[in-house]
């Protein structure tokens, strides 16, 4: 049986909006409390102002005051195993914990990763309060 979030991924790349790619995406963020928020790729004939669908997902979660997740499932047209982008590792990494689940969908069945899979070593919010601190701590 197909996890019901990759079913959620799969149908919100519908809605994609791709007239310069034709590279259409669909992400679908479950909450530790089980909602699911999904998003497609948006893009803008500027290029630089396209929105990725996760984005869009974390978006839509974030200002119903949803900030804690535990799966990510992420699908293109093509089911071709995408994985989020570097930049989209970053903002899911401003909001989650190496462990949120990650699964990409292959067509053929899915990739699991996890966040700290695809990006370790990651620049937090508590790399910054150390670095202030000690800067505090040196004056
Ligand atoms: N895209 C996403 O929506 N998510 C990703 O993390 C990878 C790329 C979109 C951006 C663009 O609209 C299209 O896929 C081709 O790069
Ligand atoms: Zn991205």
């Amino acid at each position: 049986m197909t996890d019901s979030l990759i079913e959620q991924a799969r149908k919100a790349h519908t809605n994609a909006y791709t007239p310069y790619s034709a590279y259409p995406v669909g992400a679908a963020l479950e909450t530790e409390t089980g909602g699911v928020f999904v998003g497609c790729n948006i893009e803008n004939a500027n290029y630089s102002n396209s929105l990725h669908a996760e984005e869009v997902a974390i978006a839509e979660a974030i200002k119903t005051g949803h900030t804690t997740f535990v799966r990510l499932a992420v699908s293109s047209a093509a089911r071709d195993g995408l994985t989020p982008c570097g930049m989209c590792r970053q903002t899911l990494a401003e909001f989650a914990d190496g462990d949120l689940e990650i699964i990409c969908d292959t067509g053929n069945g899915v990739d699991r990763y996890t966040l700290g899979d695809l990006l370790p070593e990651t620049i937090s919010e508590e790399m910054l309060q150390a670095a202030s601190q000690q800067r505090e701590a040196e004056k």
